[in-house]
């Protein structure tokens, strides 16, 4: 039998005997287009099991859902004619399918990756980037019939803002994930530490969206002082069988980060952010994702003598004066390091005044720091500033 359609009616047998994970479908024969891969699952639609088809483009994802015998004829259409590589994942084994341009077709298999039968519910929040898993169940956010609890609305409208910001990221930034999927040759890792990490909801809707939602191989870990966090989190994190998500006790400052492609400090008070910030820029990180709150270390140094003391006489205008100088300067110094910073309003401030999110994406050319450094230190003698955190911490990276 032709091994392409010996593949489509393996797919075809795991259906039937419900083994089926997922089916993801990479290479696209014409390399120019926008179309960069199908994610392929099964979910129970009105009660009717079909496959639902993510069809990934660089700018955006469409969502098409079929009967199992139109999803299998629409597969037999692209797998192996549009796509070169299909790596599928069964609860009894793992095979990849690869057709080179000679039309040789390779199929390996392997040990499976996920053993465990997934829930087939189609409970995707409408932009298929949170998974009404049982995490948010035990984190408080959804009850037991996956609503969202009362009082949790805005901070579930921001883990999906949040999951939304990191994963238009990835996309402007695809090399980050190259040789990142499940099942490819060379697997390797994305090394993701999110500081500060509190009571994880950021921590796990990243995880899920990275591991599960993208199938990537993923190693996320959560920095965070308070212990008793720490437990919690572990346990929902082992609940959830999010073997790669791992939450430590410890400080910022001390933490030793290894060798780190994402860094996200959201809210980590004050000069922690600055902390966090440092540590992302020496572990050489990709991306930096930060969003800052209290800003005390600079609004204690601004001198009301300067041409902005009408200003700066009213408490909360020299509060969000504090504010503007601090991210100025931190987004400043990330540029100075080879970051290019982008600083924007990542959720309404109806959900949360802690809405400003700084992102960093490293450059591959060389900067010329002074430009930055210069700009920092008119800055600082404008407002009369004698340091700012981020500068002592990165003056001799
Ligand atoms: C406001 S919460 C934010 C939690 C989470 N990042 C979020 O946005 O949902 C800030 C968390 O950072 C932790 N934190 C503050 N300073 C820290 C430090 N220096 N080292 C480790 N954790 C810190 C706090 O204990 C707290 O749980």
């Amino acid at each position: 039998m032709n091994p392409q359609t010996d593949f489509i009616q393996k797919i075809s047998k795991c259906v039937a005997n419900d083994t089926f994970v997922r089916l993801t479908l990479s290479k696209n024969v014409d390399r120019s287009a926008s179309l960069k891969k199908v994610l392929i699952k099964l979910a129970l639609i009105k009660k009717e099991l079909q496959y639902s088809f993510v069809y990934r483009h660089e700018t955006q994802d469409i969502t098409k859902n079929f009967s199992i015998k139109n999803g299998e004829a629409e597969l037999e259409k692209i797998i192996g004619n549009e796509f070169w590589v299909a790596n599928f994942f069964t609860t009894k084994r793992d095979f990849v399918f690869e057709k080179n341009k000679k039309g040789k077709i390779n199929l390996r298999e392997g040990k499976p990756t996920f053993p465990q039968k997934p829930d087939r519910q189609h409970d995707k929040d409408k932009t298929g980037l949170i998974q009404k898993a049982t995490y948010l169940q035990e984190l408080g956010i959804l009850d037991d019939k996956n609503r969202v609890q009362k009082g949790k609305g805005d901070k579930y409208k921001q883990i999906k803002k949040f999951v939304e910001v990191i994963a238009d990221l990835l996309r402007k930034n695809p090399q980050i994930l190259a040789n990142k999927l499940i099942g490819m040759n060379e697997q390797k890792s994305l090394r993701i530490v999110d500081m500060g990490s509190g009571k994880g909801y950021l921590t796990f809707a990243l995880y899920d969206y990275l591991v599960n939602i993208l199938n990537l191989q993923a190693k996320v870990t959560g920095v965070e002082i308070r212990e008793n966090l720490i437990e919690i989190c572990n346990e929902i994190a082992q609940n959830s069988k999010f073997e790669n998500l791992h939450f430590e006790q410890g400080f910022i400052q001390g933490y030793e980060l290894p060798k780190t492609d994402i860094l996200i400090a959201l809210h980590a008070c004050d000069t922690a952010t600055d902390e966090a910030i440092a540590k992302g820029i020496k572990a050489d990180a990709q991306l930096i994702v930060c969003a800052p709150c209290c800003h005390k270390q600079i609004r204690k140094q601004i001198k009301d003598d300067s041409l902005l003391e009408p200003i700066l006489n009213f408490g909360i205008l020299k509060e969000r004066q504090a504010e503007i100088v601090t991210d100025t300067i931190r987004a400043l110094i990330l540029e100075s390091n080879g970051y290019k910073t982008k600083v924007f309003e990542f959720i309404s401030m109806d959900h949360t005044g802690k809405n400003v999110m700084i992102v960093g994406q490293k450059r591959r050319e060389a900067v010329d720091a002074k430009i930055y450094l210069d700009k920092v230190e008119e800055l600082k003698k404008q407002f009369g500033i004698e340091f700012h955190y981020l500068e002592k911490l990165t003056s001799n990276i």
